[in-house]
């Protein structure tokens, strides 16, 4: 997909740690349509892309004049959002998309739509779509606290009390995903976005209670990986017979990739299942969203964008 220069026309703080930045074509012209859930990679000055969410709150998609993201500053040292963060007016960035890999279901069933924190960002764009198109939803924002909410107003403007605020501080705990999967109808889908116990939290409910694989559809919004006591393993491949160290805080894919090895792979946060990889030898520690808990037990396949190994070796089948 060809990258795009596209000129920063506005940027506004939207809550505690979040700004929202709108990007336009310098010319002016009208940019490449998207579809809800889409997002665009953005590239930093390091060479790396991060993935932001489209937010659309007018039904602009098919001829956007122009795109508008969503960023939380993470922790310092994750230079993106630091980057997306300092941004000024004017300012140019290289912008790749649009691509859709969380997109809705083509279906009259109602929606639910839980949105954790920054996740929030492409349910904007679903909401706005499922109401448009006379679509019922319900869309559920669970936040820390009021100052961590973002796009609040204009989603309580917009879808009134079909939005309803979940705030961890007041409520004394956690958005309780399971209930309103209870709740729902059976031929709901369900669209989550947010962090991984989110996701897997509404993954194991809806399972549970027998919505299919089909009716379920998240997007991690974090990057995953890195925890604290990470350590050095190697893979074998089992084609070549080479063996790689992966240090701590490098992935699988980082070293092989920059070792020549052909790869493929795609969001690199393990949620889109693209680089899953059977496992020949060795016990893999798993950090996706993708597995079932079934799989995770069999150790023989594994995402290897953002999962490590318990075990001193993993033999791949690459
Ligand atoms: S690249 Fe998407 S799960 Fe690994």
């Amino acid at each position: 997909m060809p990258a795009m220069t596209l000129k920063v026309r506005l940027t506004v703080a939207e809550a505690d740690l979040i700004r929202s930045v709108v990007l336009e074509a310098p010319d002016g012209s009208i940019l490449p349509p998207f579809t809800p859930g889409a997002h665009v990679e953005v590239t930093i000055p390091d060479g790396t892309t991060r993935h932001y969410s489209l937010i659309d709150t007018d039904g602009s998609t098919a001829a956007p004049k122009a795109y508008r993201l969503g960023i939380r500053l993470e922790d310092p040292g994750t230079g993106g959002s630091r980057f997306m963060h300092d941004l000024k007016e004017g300012d140019t960035v290289e912008v790749t998309g649009p691509k859709n890999e969380f997109p809705l279901a083509d279906s009259d069933a109602p929606s639910l739509l839980i949105a954790g924190g920054i996740g929030v960002t492409p349910m904007i764009s679903m909401a706005t779509a499922l109401a448009g198109d006379g679509r019922a939803f319900t869309f559920h924002y669970a936040m820390r606290n009021a100052g961590a909410g973002a796009f609040v107003d204009a989603l309580t403007g917009a879808h009134g009390d079909r939005v309803v605020l979940h705030r961890d501080d007041e409520a004394g705990g956690p958005l309780d995903v399971a209930a309103l999967i209870d709740a729902a109808d059976p031929a709901t889908h369900i669209y989550v976005c947010g962090p991984k116990p989110m996701i897997e939290a509404v993954k194991t409910a809806a399972e549970h209670r027998g919505f299919a694989p089909d009716q379920i559809h998240f997007e991690l919004f974090e990057s995953a990986a890195e925890q604290d006591g990470d350590t050095a393993f190697e893979v074998e491949l089992a084609s070549s017979g080479k063996v790689y160290t992966i240090p701590a805080g490098r992935t699988i894919i980082e070293v092989l990739e920059e070792a020549g090895e052909d790869l493929v792979y795609d969001c690199q946060r393990g949620d889109c299942g693209i680089c899953q990889t059977d496992v020949l030898d060795g016990i893999p520690d798993h950090r996706d969203v993708v597995l079932t808990d079934a799989e995770r037990a069999s150790n023989a396949v594994m995402q290897i964008c953002v999962s490590r190994a318990k075990s001193p070796r993993l033999k791949l089948d690459l």
